[in-house]
């Protein structure tokens, strides 16, 4: 078997990759290790830049985001007792976030390659990637019973933080490639709940107790994290116990709420920083989590995982187009601009609104005085406000 690009991993960055592709008139063949439901069900983003939702568009995967997604042109922080509004479109320019679940943003993409009619497999194993070095790479997977070899043009490493292609790329690249790396004292504990939206914007509160995080995935649905120690064990937090905790942190001097209602799902996650440098070796190319993590609190991980989705199909697509190298040999060096970029936003958001072990009175008050300067300072609450709504992508679609 031979295809352009054969595509390791069906989560956004795999997906939205082989959609841009297609559009391009590029053959790819997409292998994914879990089945369907499991790649849908996964609770994780929620919040999407204005220049995904316009690449989405522009990919012809965006109107659904449009019916059924949220539109916000504000956020609040919340510190002290009180929600302090950032107009967000209003110091960007009309620019917006837009919040839908990556659960929908999946489902969209896997139906508009089941119409495209190209081939995405799920449920492969033993994955592992040969002769990147050489113009002709391979692709070795189990699927149905049998072994599989795809020879392919390029590889894109879609495979996400555990995956198999970053592992691939360091042997390749030995003392050549580089791992920056942070973890952080603290997880998420999340949650979704059947409770209608009690605010028309996301709330990010510090508290004395902590971070928490009140979001929405619809206008039934609520979805709420608090800052949690990384290896909280969820079955230690009965419903009552997770309510009580997000209502003693979010409540604000007003009266403000979230609206309880039924928990239908409830998770811990662990929070990191994470950039592999360079993000190719030969003709393997990583794309999204498979190349960088980022600790949740700037809401980008999705984001930068289209934004290097953009920069990679633009360099096959002038490949295969005009025969030229140059957009494939610049591609870590541009997609890594923006990801540092990301990195220092996602980690300033994390430690401005987290408590930390270790952390004495000094920081707390440090870390209000941050926030109080922030909503007192047009300057200061513009750079939040064009750093949360995404960086331009100075590429055309
Ligand atoms: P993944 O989604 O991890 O997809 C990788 C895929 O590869 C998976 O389907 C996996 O099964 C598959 N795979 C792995 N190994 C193999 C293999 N060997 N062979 C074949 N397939 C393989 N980001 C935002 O932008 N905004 C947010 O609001 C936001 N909130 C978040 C909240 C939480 C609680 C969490 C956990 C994350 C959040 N993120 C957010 C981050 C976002 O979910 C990820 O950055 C995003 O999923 C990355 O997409 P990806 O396609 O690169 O990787
Ligand atoms: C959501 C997740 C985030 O990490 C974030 O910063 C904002 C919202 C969410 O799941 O809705």
């Amino acid at each position: 078997m031979h295809t352009q690009v054969g595509i390791i991993g069906a989560g956004p960055a795999g997906l939205l990759l082989g959609q841009m592709l297609h559009v391009k008139g590029i053959d790819s063949v997409i292998l994914e290790s879990r089945n369907q439901d499991y790649v849908i069900d996964r609770v994780r983003a929620g919040v999407l830049e204005q220049s995904t939702a316009d690449f989405m568009d522009a990919m012809g995967v965006g109107d659904r985001l449009h019916r059924e997604g949220m539109r916000h042109e504000d956020v609040y922080v919340s510190f002290g007792g009180r929600r302090h509004l950032i107009p967000l479109a209003e110091l960007t320019g009309g620019k917006a976030i837009y919040v839908y679940g990556q659960n929908e943003v999946v489902k969209d993409l896997m139906n508009a390659r089941l119409a495209t009619g190209r081939p995405l497999h799920y449920e492969v194993s033993d994955v592992s990637v040969h002769d990147i070095n050489t113009d002709q790479p391979r692709i070795r997977y189990r699927h149905n019973g049998s072994d599989q070899e795809l020879i392919c043009d390029f590889i894109a490493g879609c495979d996400g933080f555990h995956g198999i292609c970053r592992p691939a790329l360091a042997s390749a690249l030995g003392d050549a490639a580089k791992f920056y790396d942070r973890t952080y004292p603290c997880g998420w504990l999340g949650i979704l709940a059947d409770a209608p939206p009690s605010s028309d914007a996301l709330v990010y509160t510090y508290h004395e107790r902590g971070f928490a995080l009140y979001s929405m995935r619809s206008q039934k649905i609520t979805r709420l994290y608090f800052q949690v120690p990384p290896d909280e064990d969820i079955r230690d937090w009965s419903d009552e116990a997770i309510w009580e905790e997000m209502l003693a942190r979010m409540t604000t001097v007003d009266g403000w709420k979230p609206n309880v209602g039924p928990i239908l799902n409830k998770n811990v996650t662990a929070m990191r920083s994470f950039v592999a440098e360079p993000m190719n070796a030969g003709r393997l190319f990583l794309a999204g989590d498979a190349a960088h993590i980022v600790p949740p609190t700037g809401a980008k991980g999705l984001n930068l995982a289209a934004a290097d989705v953009l920069l990679l199909g633009r360099a096959f697509a002038q490949f295969y187009r005009e025969s030229k190298t140059d957009l494939l040999a610049r591609y870590s060096c541009e997609a890594l601009k923006r990801v540092w970029k990301a990195q220092r936003f996602s980690w300033w958001m994390t430690q401005t609104l987290h408590k930390f072990p270790g952390e004495n009175p000094f920081d707390y008050q440090r870390q209000l005085a941050d926030l109080d300067y922030i909503v007192g300072s047009k300057a200061a609450m513009t750079s939040l406000a064009e750093n949360y709504v995404g960086l331009p992508i100075d590429v055309a679609f």
